[in-house]
């Protein structure tokens, strides 16, 4: 069997490091990088420190308006599936790539699978909820990673191909926090930053419903916590750069430690040693909760939501009061938590398996 696989962003990367290796004991996979992401620090430190193997293709997209990026994607990927003839094109999460991904291979009658289907905010204002939308009504196989996800495909009217996975973020962080761990070069992370574990909080700011109307509120939001820990890590992704140093000169920066992206391996001991977690990011809010690290979502909603029971995930407005009020006064409950809802860490070998069956 033949797999072409579309990865293009840092999320993207870290899912397709543990499906690929289940993946690649069984069945030939080309990878296809798109571009979307390209410093170094949002794409090639991923693949040298997951082992995920070179991307046959990069198709060098680069950035652009939405339009523009997916529709150079979505032509430059029919051509290597037109080359490549796989049986199967895979796809993971709501991102640009996934959406074009899945529309090149969909117009050429060769079955999607897409990984993370199911996930609803129900804000279609959103490019995310768009592109997975979209991609989960033209897929064949649909890799769920809750019950959620897969009520919330019911409720559209798609049943056929459906299946709960368990979420391969979860196998990827039970895997990978080990390996960091492990690795002095990474936990000198703490050294190199002079941060103490629990003695800090971690931000990460990217989404546009976050930073359009300015980050001013936030920014001075972290510079106002007066209960101990005061730090802010807050390894800024390229979009966000700007946009916090422009925040920044206006409200100071008393309490915040801006940094670049890290690597994956460094981001899960930042996580695992933060006191709390706060951020936009899909994929952080879970690890946070994966991790029994207390989290605010800066968003009004959350894909996640099982990540809410017990304070665990909290959701709050961005304005100055309720981001402070949430942040210094939520007390998650260990109770509260219910059952593990995102499966036993073997998601990616269970998927493996269904491609390989058929
Ligand atoms: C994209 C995904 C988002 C995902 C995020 C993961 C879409 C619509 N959005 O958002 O769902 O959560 O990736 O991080 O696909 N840039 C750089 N260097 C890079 C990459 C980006 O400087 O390596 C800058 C560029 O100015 C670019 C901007 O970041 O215009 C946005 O990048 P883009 O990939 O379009 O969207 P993200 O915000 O990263
Ligand atoms: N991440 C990382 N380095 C960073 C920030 C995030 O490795 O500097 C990881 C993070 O641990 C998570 C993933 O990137 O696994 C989340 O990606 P992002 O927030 O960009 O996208 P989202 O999950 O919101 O789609």
């Amino acid at each position: 069997m033949k797999i072409v696989t579309v990865v293009g962003a840092r999320p993207q990367f870290i899912k397709a490091s543990v499906v690929s290796a289940a993946l690649q004991k069984n069945c030939t996979e080309v990878l296809v990088h798109t571009g979307q992401h390209y410093d170094h620090n949002m794409s090639d430190v991923f693949f040298e420190e997951l082992g995920i193997p070179k991307p046959a293709y990069n198709l060098g997209v680069g950035s652009g308006s939405h339009g523009r990026q997916t529709g150079e994607m979505l032509m430059r990927i029919e051509d290597v599936l037109l080359k490549e003839k796989p049986d199967v094109l895979l796809v993971y999460g709501d991102t640009n790539s996934t959406l074009a991904g899945a529309l090149a291979a969909s117009k050429l009658h060769i079955p999607v699978a897409h990984v993370e289907a199911g996930l609803r905010s129900y804000n279609m204002r959103m490019p995310e909820e768009q592109n997975r939308v979209l991609t989960d009504h033209i897929s064949t196989w649909l890799f769920c990673p809750t019950q959620t996800a897969a009520e919330n495909l019911k409720k559209e009217g798609i049943t056929k191909g459906v299946s709960i996975s368990g979420d391969v973020m979860l196998d990827s962080v039970l895997h990978f926090l080990k390996v960091a761990q492990n690795n002095p070069e990474k936990t000198a992370i703490f050294d190199r930053l002079q941060i103490q574990p629990k003695k800090y909080r971690l931000a990460t700011l990217h989404r546009a419903e976050t930073t359009d109307g300015g980050l001013d509120a936030i920014i001075r939001i972290f510079n106002a916590f007066e209960k101990l820990p005061q730090l802010v890590v807050l390894p800024i992704h390229p979009r966000t750069r700007p946009l916090a140093e422009e925040a920044i000169a206006k409200c100071g920066f008393r309490n915040i430690k801006l940094i670049d992206p890290v690597g994956y391996l460094e981001m899960l001991l930042l996580t695992s040693n933060a006191c709390q977690v706060m951020t936009d990011s899909g994929g952080l809010q879970k690890e946070a909760w994966f991790m029994e690290v207390p989290c605010i979502t800066l968003r009004q909603e959350t894909e996640w939501v099982e990540t809410l029971n017990g304070n665990w995930n909290v959701l709050a407005k961005l304005t100055t009061e309720d981001i402070y009020e949430k942040a210094m006064h939520t007390v998650p409950e260990p109770a509260a938590r219910g059952q593990m809802p995102f499966g036993d860490g073997k998601a990616s070998e269970k998927i493996a398996a269904a491609l390989l069956n058929g």
